[in-house]
């Protein structure tokens, strides 16, 4: 039987949330529109987060609430704060996922709170997605590197994943942020975190800032992950970590899955097409390597 892997595209969220471009909300939506068209089901259509820490996700509610309910993908939406989770709920959010963080340095400039602090706060917005019935994911950001005190503590990463557990995340992913993780890092954290947090689903959320980024999907693919985060483009990047660069691009991913017998449901070809309509509205190119160099074999 064909193993299933499924892409959550997060391109409208952590991809446009760094780019130098301003897109209206009806290039937002056309963005979307398009992703579904290519056989998108989950995207993070946006971010509940403050308009002055991150301007370019101001517009969020308007994003949710023109988005096509009438087809069946679930719009996932970011929220760091309790604030953020009303926001999220009161958009009608599909999926909330909640942002902990595994380092103090950047979790005071992301988001003003220490790895305990995120935890705290994921404890006390959780019950707010639950009794809204919507279903909550948490992503630990900076799992494998902070930009600004370097390695991170996987202690760290694993006590946030037991305590996102005990709160009722039915699914975590591991971010690597600013594209820290080797291949083997990524096994060493998907094992401990399996051991500190068992009956919670993981996802993995690659950044391709140095390169790593397809590597790191084959090491999380021959762990036995089943879910990936990818950008359209691999536009994208945090504005809060120097330098950080875009996620793994969907259509790269999707290739070197479909290429090695995976399914993951999404159409190569419509994809490309989003990517170069992206580069149109960005007005600048995007890092993916299928837009350039084409499907192989053609
Ligand atoms: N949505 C909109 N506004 C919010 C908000 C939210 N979720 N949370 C707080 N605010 C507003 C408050 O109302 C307050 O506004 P005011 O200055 O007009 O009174 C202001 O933001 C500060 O609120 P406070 O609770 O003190 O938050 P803070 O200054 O400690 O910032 C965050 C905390 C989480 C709101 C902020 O750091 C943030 O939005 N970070 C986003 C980081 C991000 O998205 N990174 C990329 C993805 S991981
Ligand atoms: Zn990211």
């Amino acid at each position: 039987m064909t193993r299933r892997i499924d892409i959550v595209e997060v391109g409208p969220r952590d991809g446009l949330q760094n780019d130098p471009a301003n897109l209206s909300v009806a290039q937002k939506l056309e963005f979307i529109a398009r992703l579904e068209a290519a056989g998108v089901r989950r995207m993070e259509s946006g971010s509940f987060v403050s308009p002055k820490a991150v301007p370019k996700m101001a517009d969020s509610p308007a994003v949710f609430a023109g988005v096509d309910r009438t087809r069946p993908t679930r719009h996932i939406a970011l929220a760091l704060n309790e604030t953020g989770m009303r926001r999220a709920i009161e958009a009608k959010a599909d999926e909330i996922n909640f942002v902990l963080v595994a380092s103090e340095a950047f979790g005071r400039r992301n988001q003003g709170m220490s790895p305990q602090e995120s935890a705290d706060m994921l404890a006390k917005c959780a019950p707010l997605a639950h009794e809204a019935g919507i279903p909550l994911t948490a992503t630990i950001s900076v799992a494998f590197g902070d930009p600004y005190t370097g390695d991170v503590d996987i202690a760290v990463v694993g006590s946030l994943a037991a305590q996102a557990q005990r709160a009722g995340v039915a699914e975590l992913a591991l971010g690597d942020t600013i594209g820290a993780a080797t291949p083997w890092d990524v096994r060493r954290a998907i094992d401990r975190v399996r051991i500190e947090a068992p009956d919670v689903f993981l996802r993995m959320h690659f950044h391709d800032t140095r390169g790593a980024g397809l590597a790191n999907v084959f090491a999380a693919v021959e762990a036995g992950i089943d879910v990936i985060d990818a950008s359209c483009g691999g536009i994208g990047g945090c504005p809060f970590a120097p330098a950080a660069t875009g996620n793994v691009a969907t259509e790269d991913v999707v290739w070197m899955l479909e290429r090695a017998g995976f399914e993951t449901g999404l159409d190569l070809a419509r994809l490309i097409e989003t990517a170069k309509w992206l580069e149109t509205v960005l007005g600048h190119p995007v890092a993916s390597a299928l837009s350039r160099a084409g499907v192989f074999p053609a």
